[in-house]
C-alpha cells in the first residue's frame, strides 16, 4: 500500500465520535464509557480537554461484527449526492470502527478531491486494467481504517477499453480487487453519472447499489432510469441486483419533498428498497466539502451529521451491542416518524 504522505492525513480530517455519542450508542453513561476505555487500556486523543473516539479506539471499544458489503453509489442523474453520500457513509462507518475502502471510478475524481489526494502519480482503475498494476500499489491510506483508490480524468477511457478488450464485465472488478476485499468491512464505489461499461462492471461486482434521489421534479425520472438500468443488467446477466434509494436534499417543509416521498412510496417496485432515512438539505455539506472534510471530521453536532449517521446505521445494519439501546438519534427517529406519517 502506498502510505499516503500526500492526502490530508492527520487527526484534523480523521472521522471522530464524541464520548457522549458513544455512550448513547452503547446505552450506558459517559462515566461507564470512560471506565470501559480504561479497562481496555484505550487512550483517546483530545481536542483541548475534550476526549473523542477514532476508528482505532472504536473498533476494540464497540467490538461490532460488521456485515461486510460492497456498495456502489450509482444513478445516471448527475448531482444527486452520490459522492457526498458515499463519503459521509464511509466516514461514519469508520467512526464506528469499520475498515473501509473507497474506490473512485468517476473520471471527475470528486471523491479523490474530497480527500485532497493528488491522483497524478497514483495508479488508477484504468492502469490496473491496462498495465496490470497491482491494486495494492494504488491504495492510499487517508486515515486509520480508511483507504482510497483515486481517480483522475484518464479513467474517462475506461468504458472504451472494457469494450474494446471485450473484458468480462462480471469478473473484471473481482479479478482486480480480490486480493484486498478481505482487508475491509465495507467497500464503497463512487460511480460517474453515466451508464457505460465501467458502471455496469461496478454494478456486477457490488452487493448493493445505493442511489440518492432528490425531491425535485426530476426525481421520478431519476427513479425510472435507475429501475430500467438495473433491470437491463439483471436481464442480461441473469441477476437480481439489489438496490436501495434514499431521499437526499430533503426538506420536510416543501411540497416537492412530500411529492418525492409519495412517488417513492406509491411505486410497488420500491417496496423494501426505499430507506426510511432521508438526508436533509444543509449548507454544512458544501462547507465541509470546501474544507476537504467530511461531516465526521469534526465533533460539531449538526442535523446533517445526524442524518448521515442514521442513514449509515440503517444501510449498513449497524446496531448497538445492547439491543435495547436506541440505535438512532432522537432527531433522526422523529424524522422517520414524520416520513411514515407523510405516507
Ligand atoms: N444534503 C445535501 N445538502 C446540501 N447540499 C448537498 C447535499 N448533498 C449533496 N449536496 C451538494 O450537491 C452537489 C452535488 O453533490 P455530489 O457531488 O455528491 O453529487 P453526485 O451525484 O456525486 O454528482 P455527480 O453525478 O456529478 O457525480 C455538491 O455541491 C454537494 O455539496
Ligand atoms: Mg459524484
Amino acid at each position: 500500500m502506498a502510505s499516503n504522505e500526500q492526502g490530508q492525513s492527520g487527526l484534523d480530517v480523521q472521522p471522530k465520535m464524541s464520548i457522549n455519542k458513544a455512550a448513547e450508542f452503547l446505552g450506558i453513561s459517559v462515566q461507564a464509557v470512560h471506565r470501559k476505555l480504561k479497562a481496555k487500556n484505550l487512550v483517546c486523543p483530545k481536542i483541548g480537554n475534550k476526549a473523542f473516539i477514532t476508528q482505532e479506539i472504536a473498533r476494540p471499544l464497540f467490538e461490532l461484527k460488521f456485515k461486510n458489503k460492497i456498495i456502489a453509489g450509482q444513478i445516471v442523474k448527475g448531482g444527486t449526492g452520490k459522492t457526498t453520500a458515499i463519503d459521509n457513509i464511509a466516514c461514519c462507518a469508520n467512526s464506528f470502527g469499520a475498515k473501509v475502502l473507497l474506490i473512485d471510478i468517476d473520471p471527475q475524481g470528486n471523491l479523490t478531491d474530497a480527500h485532497d489526494v493528488d491522483a497524478d502519480e497514483l495508479p488508477v482503475l484504468v492502469d490496473f486494467i491496462q498495465e496490470g498494476i497491482k491494486v495494492s500499489d494504488g491504495i492510499v491510506n487517508v486515515s486509520p481504517g480508511l483507504d482510497l483508490i483515486a481517480s483522475r480524468i484518464e479513467n474517462v477511457v475506461l468504458d472504451n477499453i472494457l469494450m474494446l478488450k471485450k473484458m468480462n464485465l462480471e469478473k473484471v472488478f473481482h479479478n482486480i480487487f480480490k486480493s484486498v476485499i478481505k482487508d475491509y468491512d465495507f467497500i464503497f464505489i463512487d460511480c460517474p453519472p453515466t451508464m457505460g461499461a465501467s458502471v455496469t462492471a461496478a454494478t456486477l461486482f457490488c452487493d448493493l447499489i445505493l442511489a440518492p434521489l432528490n425531491p425535485d421534479k426530476f426525481s421520478a425520472k431519476g427513479l425510472k432510469i435507475l429501475k430500467s438500468e438495473v433491470k437491463n443488467i439483471d436481464d442480461q446477466y441473469d441477476k437480481d441486483i439489489p438496490y436501495k434509494v434514499f431521499l437526499n436534499k430533503f426538506s420536510g417543509n416543501t411540497i416537492l419533498s412530500d411529492k418525492a416521498i409519495a412517488t417513492i412510496i406509491a411505486d410497488p417496485d420500491m417496496e423494501g428498497r426505499a430507506l426510511q432515512t432521508a438526508v436533509r438539505y444543509g449548507q454544512e455539506i458544501p462547507n465541509a466539502t470546501d474544507a476537504n472534510k467530511s461531516l465526521f471530521s469534526s465533533l460539531k453536532k449538526s442535523t446533517l451529521r445526524d442524518d448521515f449517521e442514521a442513514l449509515t446505521m440503517e444501510l449498513l445494519e449497524i446496531k448497538s451491542p445492547r439491543s435495547n439501546s436506541r440505535a438512532t438519534s432522537g432527531k433522526a427517529s422523529s424524522k422517520k416518524r414524520a416520513m411514515e406519517e407523510a405516507v
